[in-house]
């Protein structure tokens, strides 16, 4: 029984996940922009940072949801659409253990997801001088 293989390939599955889920995030997200309707709830990012502390998201995804190879996939900055954010957290499909409305509720949820928006972006590459 080799524990670590076990681990390395969750977590590789979870990688192999991530990546898929960004893909796909990408080409969907100026659909849901879009069809977002007015009188969708407007997260609170301050609030979002709390619930994300509290509700433990950090544990695996880390405190700025930067990710982990070990635990959760990056999720912040640019995370998936709220819809699709809330649909795997209700019922997610991999390792990641699920959160019913009685947990997290729709109003947390959504300060989760502006918590995740409002995550600043990492310098790009050309502009770190010791990459140069
Ligand atoms: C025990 C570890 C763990 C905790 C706690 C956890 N996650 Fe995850 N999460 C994962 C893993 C691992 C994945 C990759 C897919 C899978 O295996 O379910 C994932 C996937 C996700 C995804 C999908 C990422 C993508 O790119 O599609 C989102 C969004 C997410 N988590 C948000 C959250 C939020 C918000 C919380 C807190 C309410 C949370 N997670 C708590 C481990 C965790």
């Amino acid at each position: 029984m080799n524990t670590f293989r076990g681990h390395s390939f969750a977590s590789v599955a979870a990688i192999a996940m991530a990546l898929m889920f960004s893909a796909a995030s990408a080409a969907s997200l100026h659909a849901a922009q879009e069809a977002k309707s007015p009188d969708t709830p407007a997260g609170n990012a301050e609030n979002g940072k709390r619930v994300f502390t509290q509700k433990g998201c950090y544990q695996c995804h880390g405190r700025e949801g930067q990710g982990s190879t070990m635990t959760g996939p990056r999720i912040a900055p640019d995370p998936v659409p709220l819809e699709v954010l809330s649909a795997y957290l209700r019922k997610p499909t991999g390792e990641m253990p699920p959160y019913s409305a009685k947990i997290l509720s729709d109003r947390e949820l959504a300060d989760i997801y502006a918590f995740l928006q409002s995550r600043p972006h990492p310098p790009a590459a050309k502009d770190i001088p010791l990459l140069k």
